[in-house]
């Protein structure tokens, strides 16, 4: 388990995450894998072994004005997000009539961790006092393997149950949240709203919007900027980690998954009180796994590598939000690319830096430094109009009342607008032939021609365009530890671009603040951006013959 703390725009945001590494490739890393799996077998065997005793201590120290401060309900949060957006209020209401917490605490009254208490002892639970099954009532039982052991679990699935899941998913207006990387917000809400998501707006890393279930499918299926799709399904204030717990304890997430599947959780924070972000994210697994055990007889495990559900929470100085992660795998991974090169960059960054350098799909496009394509295969997609998540699965086809039918119509749907000619030319040269291996063979996995996009080995500073229209030129160049020694490579890109590139927009994404300097242009504009953990601007350039500017 790790913590990181990362300073951005003068704030400092922790992460908490149970993994230490991004999940190794399957295939081309199956040792790592191997390693990978071992350890979540650990972790999910101690967490197994320590639940094994039923009673979850209480922290020492929990006020009981600490626990009444947490009384403000999922559903809650719900109202008031639908007062900012009065065209969701409605149907924001009803989704609170329908995930409401048993009752609201009025003041004085017991404490909101207390109040969930009580109310889970007076309702029937999955065990102990469980109600006798009515007529309709299915009793669905799996065997699951827990401890070297493999146990029953069963679940009371009503007629009620089974009808509200997939009909009431359906017309639920959920909160969203759809993260990006920072600097793409702006970009991911114009996307948003042109996917139909006429309230995005944005966020810190991300942009807010609400959505009905259909709605975060198609945001999955189609978002290019997106990193997750997170569907809010509890907020409330807190001041303690028992004020989290609770928080848990009161989330149905039976509608979502129970202890069939596996379970994450990730924490992540911005100038929360909270000494320890690991104590909230197992404070947070604590509420989720007692609310399964006492509905449905078990918990669900632990797997920090491939788990079925994700949940995250995300704390800020006084209140906590909990999002069922409805994507799975970050979305960049678009399924196509195992070949990486050096310094791949996210597809979903290189999706964001096509948008915001405003390259036109019916005009050429070259990238000098393509690596392993991502930037010119993106841009193939784009105006083809291949959906960004076409290709791979995706988290919520692993929940319960998960609708296979009603997605595969999506995808359909969206299958059926897909181009087959590309008439833009799409142009990549790298120095390294391994490179340009790398970027035919991802090609060849993102489902295009290889006359798609012309790959070839060639030096940025002396390949010239032999497209009729002037285009754009869109590009990742060396920067940070991986520049070359070679200094002169920016001012031999730069007279190759003033020589041949009239007409062009020059696109280039670095690290390297200086960069307008070295190339001896003026950009016409800078956007920050964040490439990973690299702080970077995107600079444009515009080349025109006579009269440009230099300094
Ligand atoms: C940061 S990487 C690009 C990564 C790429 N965007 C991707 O997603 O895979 C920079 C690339 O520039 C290439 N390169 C360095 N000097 C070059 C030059 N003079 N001409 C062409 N390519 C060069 C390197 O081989 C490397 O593949």
């Amino acid at each position: 388990m790790s913590e990181k703390h990362e300073k951005q725009g003068g704030e400092t945001s922790k992460t908490l995450t149970l993994k230490n590494k991004p999940q190794a490739n399957r295939t081309a890393d199956g040792e790592k894998r191997k390693r990978a799996g071992a350890r979540a077998r650990q972790v999910a065997r101690r967490e197994w072994d320590k639940d094994s005793t039923p009673a979850t201590p209480a922290r020492p120290g929990t006020t009981d004005q600490g626990k009444r401060r947490a009384g403000r309900t999922h559903t809650e949060a719900n109202e008031q997000a639908a007062r900012a957006h009065p065209r969701a209020a409605k149907a924001s209401a009803r989704q609170a009539r329908s995930t409401e917490a048993p009752s609201r605490q009025a003041p004085g009254g017991p404490s909101h961790a207390e109040g969930a208490r009580q109310r889970r002892r007076a309702e029937p639970s999955g065990r102990a006092g469980a109600a006798a099954p009515r007529q309709n009532d299915e009793i669905v039982t799996r065997e699951v393997e827990r401890g070297g052991h493999a146990i029953k679990i069963s679940r009371r699935d009503t007629d009620r149950q089974r009808r509200r899941g997939t009909a009431t998913r359906r017309s639920e207006i959920h909160v969203l949240f759809a993260s990006c990387p920072h600097g793409l917000e702006d970009a991911l809400a114009a996307e948003l709203q042109a996917l139909g998501f006429e309230d995005a707006e944005t966020s810190r890393a991300g942009c807010r919007f609400h959505t009905n279930w259909t709605g975060v499918l198609r945001a999955n299926l189609y978002s290019r900027l997106a990193t997750r799709i997170l569907v809010q399904v509890a907020h409330g204030p807190i001041r303690t980690e028992d004020d989290i717990f609770a928080l848990a304890l009161d989330t149905p997430w039976e509608q979502w998954f129970g202890p069939e599947h596996t379970l994450r959780v990730d924490t992540s924070a911005i100038r929360s009180p909270m000494q320890s972000l690991q104590y909230c994210n197992l404070r947070t697994k604590d509420g989720i796994c007692d609310r399964l055990r006492e509905r449905e007889g078990a918990r669900p495990d632990i797997d920090t590598v491939r788990p079925d559900a994700r949940v995250h929470l995300f704390l800020d100085e006084s209140t906590a939000t909990l999002y069922l992660d409805s994507s799975g795998e970050s979305l960049f991974k678009r399924g196509w690319r195992l070949d990486k090169g050096e310094a791949p960059l996210r597809e979903n960054l290189a999706a964001g830096l096509l948008a915001l350098s405003g390259w036109d799909p019916a005009r050429p496009l070259m990238d000098p430094f393509c690596g392993s394509g991502t930037i010119l295969i993106e841009a193939a997609w784009i105006a083809l109009g291949v959906p960004a998540g076409i290709w791979r699965p995706f988290g919520f086809e692993r929940l319960r009342n998960h609708d296979a039918r009603h997605w595969r119509d999506l995808k359909d749907e969206a299958r059926s607008h897909i181009a087959t000619r590309l008439e833009t030319p799409l142009m990549g040269y790298d120095l390294d032939p391994r490179a340009v291996d790398a970027a035919k063979a991802n090609l060849e996995r993102a489902w295009l021609t290889p006359d798609t996009i012309r790959f070839e080995t060639g030096d940025a500073r002396s390949v010239v365009p032999d497209t009729e229209l002037p285009g754009w030129v869109v590009s990742n160049p060396p920067y940070g530890e991986r520049l070359p020694e070679d200094t002169s490579l920016w001012a031999d890109w730069s007279s190759n671009l003033k020589q041949h590139y009239s007409g062009w927009r020059i696109n280039v994404i670095s690290s390297d603040l200086d960069l307008p300097k070295l190339l001896r242009l003026k950009p016409l504009r800078r956007w920050p951006l964040h490439n990973g953990a690299l702080d970077c601007r995107l600079f444009s350039f515009d080349m025109v013959q006579a009269g440009y500017r230099q300094r």
